[in-house]
């Protein structure tokens, strides 16, 4: 069957359509770029800070963007450092919705993995192999273009990531894909938001075009497909000011474009909808109603 049709319900109990999703990611790949661009290495995911850092955002749209960026670094760096992959780098590893290939670009030179990305959006794939060749890594990342649901793959990678990615999938889907992926005792490490305050995911899934689910039916997932929980680190208060620093941006955007006239890559009446809805995601944050985690799962039979 071909997975693209499927409409499901899911946990917020809207239908969910997955032909939605790559049609979303066309339309925004020049906003990714503008906002958290230009690369190489390109992250499209919320960005780590220290706890109660509240930086000051009465500064430059350039020092905003610095710092968004080199947050949305940061928790890439931390989850790996928690997983152990400075210890026992992964030789192999599939990112599993790859995005414009931050991650991918990161685990190839940072941890020098032969990466495999995964992506629904046809139009990422020119850009990650052009970004991976630009900071030398074009012989370690490829990108496909798949759907991870239909994703087979010859069993033998070291690691799986899925960043930001697993609130799109069908999650029993996903751990079985990737169970057939990694080779035994192989880990899985993701980041993802989970519904606490479930009066919140209908507003979150409309506008991201997810399907975020629980923490427990995670784990129900993950087991089924033979993994153990291994680490479990929520970061909802170090990610909540990624909200108050991305909303900063967008106001001195609206702010250059309405003062200068300068060309966008965001439509103004775009930028108003995302900056009166980052108020909205501050609250969800600040308040748990969703949370962000970092999860580790292991494969079984492993040494
Ligand atoms: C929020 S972005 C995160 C991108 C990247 N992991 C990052 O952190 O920068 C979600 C990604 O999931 C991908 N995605 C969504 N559904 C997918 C599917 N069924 N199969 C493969 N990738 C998918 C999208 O193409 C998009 O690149």
């Amino acid at each position: 069957m071909d997975s693209n049709l499927v409409i499901q319900p899911h946990a917020g109990g809207q239908a969910f359509d997955q032909s939605q999703v790559p049609l979303y990611y066309s339309r925004k790949t020049a906003d990714i770029l503008h906002k958290y661009g230009p690369g190489p290495r390109v992250h499209f995911h919320m960005g780590l800070f220290a706890p109660g850092e509240t930086p000051n955002t009465t500064v430059s749209q350039r020092v905003l963007k610095r710092r968004i960026i080199a947050s949305q670094e940061a928790i890439v760096e931390h989850a790996a450092r928690t997983w152990g992959a400075y210890a026992t780098p992964p030789a192999s590893l599939l990112d599993i919705g790859c995005g414009v290939g931050g991650g991918s670009l990161y685990w190839a030179q940072e941890h020098g993995a032969e990466v495999t990305g995964l992506t629904v959006a046809a139009e990422h794939v020119p850009l990650i192999r052009r970004f991976a060749r630009q900071a030398g890594v074009g012989d370690r990342v490829t990108p496909l273009l798949a759907d991870v649901h239909d994703y087979t793959a010859p069993r033998g990678f070291d690691a799986a990531y899925a960043c930001e990615s697993s609130g799109y999938l069908d999650r029993e889907r996903l751990f079985e894909v990737v169970a057939k992926a990694l080779k035994p005792g192989g880990w899985f490490g993701i980041q993802e938001h989970f519904i606490c305050r479930p009066e919140w995911t209908d507003f979150i899934d409309a506008y991201y075009k997810t399907r975020l689910g629980t923490l427990t039916e995670y784990i129900v997932a993950a087991r089924a497909a033979g993994f153990e929980l291994e680490q479990d680190e929520d970061l909802t208060d170090r990610v909540a000011e990624f909200w108050v620093q991305s909303m900063a941006w967008n106001t001195a955007e609206l702010d250059r474009i309405e003062h200068t006239g300068a060309p966008a890559a965001w439509s103004r009446e775009r930028l108003r909808e995302s900056t009166i809805t980052h108020g909205k995601l501050f609250r969800i944050w600040r308040d748990h109603a969703l949370e962000t985690r970092l999860l580790l799962f292991r494969l079984g039979g492993g040494s």
